[in-house]
């Protein structure tokens, strides 16, 4: 499997981006600190400043400061990954990512975009709840996406909705967006009405979120049946 974070391909494009930011100081340790709540120090134009990982209004203003934080020290590579696990699967079944009409929910500043046109999908139409993460798309990605929708999922507007149904999407991407406190399940389902069937799907949550005693909602709209093992090691 290609698609992990030494993957040549996403360290030369790493390497392309350009940031303003000086240093980036973490925290001595995170013991106690949940996830929504982490945050890191980075100086910027000589001055420090604290910014929690979940202000992602705050992080797409700064260029280069999401690639650099998440991606370059934190070492995510959610978007090369799904990306490369969907077209390896897409093969495996005999199909071409190449008429792919995506919706990617959950949009940012375009990692996943970026990741799917580097496949040869037809065209990618992008989400998001802040109107910063569609700036940011524009400005970091600016041929990425061939419309990029700042909107909430669980209030669709109906001029919005007809719009999306004429794009006629036929695989929905969500990465590194569902739960704490981002895309709540019922959105979810409402990306998911968006697409046309059969259509195809790449999303990932964390595993916690599947286990019976979640209260988010999302076990409930994705009952699978794991046991305890299998969600360790899946
Ligand atoms: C960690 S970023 C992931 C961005 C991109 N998918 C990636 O992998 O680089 C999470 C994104 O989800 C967006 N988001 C949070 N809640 C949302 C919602 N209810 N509807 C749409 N987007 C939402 C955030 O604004 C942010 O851009």
């Amino acid at each position: 499997m290609t698609g992990l974070a030494t993957d040549t391909v996403w360290q030369n494009r790493l390497e392309r981006i350009d940031s303003d930011v000086e240093g980036i100081h973490f925290p001595d340790s995170v013991d106690g600190i949940d996830q929504d709540e982490e945050w890191c120090d980075i100086q910027l134009n000589g001055e420090s400043r604290r910014i929690r990982f979940h202000d992602y209004s705050d992080i797409f203003e700064i260029p280069g400061l999401y690639e650099e934080l998440f991606y370059d020290r934190l070492k995510c590579c959610s978007p090369s990954y799904i990306a490369n696990l969907l077209d390896s699967v897409v093969r495996e079944y005999g199909e071409s990512t190449d008429e792919f009409r995506v919706l990617d929910v959950g949009a940012g500043n375009g990692m996943v975009g970026d990741e799917l046109q580097r496949h040869g999908v037809e065209s990618i139409v992008g989400i998001d709840i802040i109107r910063e993460a569609r700036d940011a798309a524009g400005r970091d990605r600016p041929n990425v996406y061939e419309d990029y929708l700042v909107t909430d999922l669980t209030d669709l507007p109906e001029v919005e909705e007809e719009s999306l149904r004429r794009a006629e999407a036929n695989c929905l991407t969500t990465v590194a967006a569902l739960g704490y406190g981002d895309i709540p399940p019922l959105a979810f389902a409402k990306a998911l009405d968006l697409i046309a069937t059969p259509g195809w799907l790449a999303f990932n949550l964390k595993e916690s979120f599947l286990r019976e005693q979640d209260t988010s909602g999302f076990s409930r709209l994705i009952p699978i049946p794991f046991n305890e093992s299998q969600l360790l090691t899946a």
